[in-house]
């Protein structure tokens, strides 16, 4: 089974490509920096197969995964600088990056029939609730950007994907 890993030089990416090499699957890893960019701590990740590629472009998207062909699709890559997600003029990327990326990495694990794993938040919630969130709570209401913007994603592969 060929599982390919967005946001590999990230913190949860890493961990999932060093899992992967672990149980023996094969993992390709992929973020936005032409190598491999997370930390160097001679595990796994650091030497397996690795693909340049910005979420945000969707022709690359398309190319690059119809071209690998996966199996599976864990997509970890995201925008994750919570409080500088709220400055104005980087509302459209945060955008880009959390829902139009998360879009084209659905449309193109529609396209192959494979398995997509999408790494949501506790964001999308507004956190005042006193009972813990019960798995598929729908109770959405995101109180910033990236809550919003992850929210966007996960109704994104909902849309697409079925379950
Ligand atoms: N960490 C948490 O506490 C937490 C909690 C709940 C949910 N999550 C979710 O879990 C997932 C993984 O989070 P994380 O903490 O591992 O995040 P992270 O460390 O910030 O890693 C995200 C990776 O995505 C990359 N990326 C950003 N824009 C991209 C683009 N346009 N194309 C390709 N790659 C791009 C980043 O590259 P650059 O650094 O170069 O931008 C980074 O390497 C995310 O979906 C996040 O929303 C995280």
């Amino acid at each position: 089974m060929k599982i390919f890993v967005t946001g590999v030089s990230g913190q949860l990416g890493h961990d999932v490509m060093n899992e992967l090499a672990k149980r023996g699957y094969e993992g390709i890893g992929s973020d936005i920096a032409p190598a491999y960019a997370g930390v160097q701590d001679g595990s796994a990740v650091t030497t397996m197969p690795y693909v340049a590629m910005d979420i945000t472009d969707a022709k690359a998207v398309h190319d690059t995964l119809m071209n690998i062909h996966p199996d599976v699709i864990v997509h970890c890559a995201a925008w994750t600088a919570v409080d500088m997600a709220e400055d104005d003029d980087k509302v459209a990327k945060v955008r880009a990056v959390n829902a139009g990326g998360t879009q084209n990495i659905a449309n193109a694990a529609k396209e192959l029939d494979a398995k997509m794993v999408y790494i949501s938040t506790d964001y999308v919630f507004n956190g005042q609730g006193t009972a813990p969130w019960q798995p598929d709570c729908k109770d959405y209401q995101p109180l910033n950007v990236y809550g919003k913007t992850k929210l966007e994603g996960e109704l994104a592969v909902a849309n697409t994907l079925k379950k």
